[in-house]
């Protein structure tokens, strides 16, 4: 185990992830963690994050001396290079030229940090402070030309510092030295992988949780699946799975994951289905804005969610699917809402429960998906494109009906098939089909229509906070309005979203 001591910056989880690739596991912990905890856990080494604070002002995180007295390896990036330097004794002062973005630095060779790296190397620099005097004991072992310690250490007391972030990808080198640091410095052994994430996750839910009941709210989605199938492993038939179906999914959705989640699939929990379509059209009729529609949507889900958790009774734990990004993105809430995300988050409130558990917390979506994965969850759940909480809901632009529901499951259903025949499906954000709100006119067989246009929508996207349109190869858009226009009744027009995000946004409302 390696531990991350968070002193808030921004790369923390990043660097718990990397690490976690060299096959060694890693946690992020605040700096507010006591020295008697650390020693609790036995890690084989410490890397102290960046930071935005000053070391050398009272109030910025520190750690206590004894820390580097208990003869753990301790890897210091950036602020965390500076607290080193600080704390030992070392002075840390303003830089007089701040260094940002990627920076030639010069390191010196024989340090075990640097031993596979080039002499000269470009590195991720973001600082205003530097260290100006290293303490007693410590070398430079890295420069650049306005930085005398762009690393540091004192190999004697495997202690190591780098004012740059061997984490970010911008740091062409950065893993060769990271590894070097938990492999050469820490001695780990490299075995860790995600199937002991598995294991020591159902081992540890499993004594959580003892005898008492578990609660899920599934979606179906990769998240909400990954954490109910681990929580099935841990305690079987105490966890109850409440899986809505507000009639607003995918073609077909609701019965693939009963399939796999109900009575005849492979796991052992009680799986309840809510059929709950009438009840959220009934509420939607009428409704045209698009957030009174998130809202609707939303309240209602939680409504139907806990007059099944009353019937279950008190439970002791609610499961999350929470994965890392939703953890960050909930801790940020300054920006303006452009759109009220809906998912489970807003639920304890309404439900009797104890605690939250939320086995995912710490991992990223791709991490989530090999958890799946070595779960023997099916792949088309595991690579499952991202799917909103308030789903169709939000892709029938306009007032939503059970028949405008079933033209658009119609249409993103055969959208999907000839995406993924035409083996487009694994390279693209995300990709759909939408209902516009316009009727125009059309000549069918002779006839005059007056039918619905459908919008195909497919993103490339690594964040999903920017995108781009997707480079469809024509043929394929031909084959799907073809297909479209001929098996989609009511359909007489399909269009082609060209928009990026911004100024678009992925989904239509
Ligand atoms: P937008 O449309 O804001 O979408 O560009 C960005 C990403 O977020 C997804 N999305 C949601 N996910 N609840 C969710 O869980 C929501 O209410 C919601 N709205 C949008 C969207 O599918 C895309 O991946």
């Amino acid at each position: 185990l390696i531990i991350v001591l968070d002193f808030g910056g921004q790369y923390n989880q990043l660097i718990a992830r990397r690490v976690r690739e060299c096959n060694v596991y890693a946690e992020v912990h605040p700096y507010t963690m006591s020295i008697d905890e650390i020693k609790k856990m036995n890690p084989k080494g410490i890397i102290f994050t960046g930071g935005p604070n000053s070391v050398y002002k009272a109030d910025s995180p520190s750690y206590s001396k004894e820390i580097f007295e208990l003869g753990i390896p301790i890897l210091g990036i950036c602020y965390g290079s500076q607290l080193m330097a600080h704390v030992l004794g070392g002075k840390v002062a303003t830089a007089p030229v701040s260094e940002y973005g990627r920076t030639e630095v010069t390191v010196d060779k024989n340090s075990i940090l640097f031993k596979d790296v080039n002499k000269s190397t470009i590195c991720w620099m973001s600082h205003t402070d530097y260290i100006a005097e290293a303490p007693e004991g410590f070398v430079s072992t890295a420069t650049t030309p306005n930085c005398p310690f762009a690393a540091m250490e004192n190999a004697e007391k495997n202690l190591y510092a780098t004012q740059f972030h061997p984490e970010v990808m911008h740091t062409e080198e950065g893993m060769k030295m990271l590894r070097a640091f938990v492999m050469d410095v820490c001695k780990c052994s490299g075995d860790w992988k995600m199937d002991s994430f598995v294991e020591d996750t159902i081992k540890s839910l499993r004594e959580k949780i003892g005898n008492g009941k578990v609660l899920c709210a599934l979606s179906g989605g990769v998240d909400s699946s990954v954490a109910a199938v681990l929580l099935s492993k841990a305690v079987g038939k105490q966890l109850t799975c409440v899986f809505v179906d507000q009639g607003l999914l995918r073609k077909n959705e609701g019965d693939e994951v009963e399939a796999v989640f109900g009575p005849d699939g492979p796991y052992d929990l009680n799986f309840i289905r809510v059929n709950a379509q009438e009840r959220f059209y009934q509420k939607l009729a009428g409704v045209v804005e698009p957030e009174a529609k998130r809202k609707i949507i939303g309240e209602e889900f939680i409504r139907v969610f806990e007059e099944e958790a009353k019937k279950i009774g008190a439970v002791d734990f609610l499961v999350q699917g929470t994965i890392y990004p939703d953890v960050i993105e909930s801790g940020l809430g300054k920006s303006a809402t452009i759109k009220s995300h809906h998912n489970v988050g807003g639920l304890p409130d309404y439900v009797d429960f104890k605690e939250i558990v939320e086995p995912l917390r710490l991992l990223f979506k791709d991490e989530v998906r090999k958890a799946g994965r070595e779960l023997g969850i099916p792949e088309y759940l595991v690579s499952r494109q991202p799917f909103p909480g308030p789903g169709l809901g939000i892709r029938i632009v306009g007032e939503v009906t059970a028949e405008k529901v079933k033209i658009v499951q119609d249409a993103d259903y055969i959208y999907r098939e000839e995406i993924a025949k035409a083996g487009l499906d694994k390279g693209l954000g995300q990709y759909f089909a939408a209902l516009t709100n316009m009727r125009s006119v059309g000549v069918m067989g002779d006839e005059r229509t007056y039918d619905y246009a459908v919008a195909l929508r497919a993103v490339c996207t690594s964040d999903f906070m920017t995108a781009d349109c997707a480079d469809i190869p024509f043929e394929v858009l031909q084959r799907v309005m073809t297909r479209i226009i001929n098996e989609v009744k009511g359909v007489n027009r399909v269009m082609y979203d060209l928009t990026s995000k911004p100024p678009g946004t992925i989904e239509f409302e």
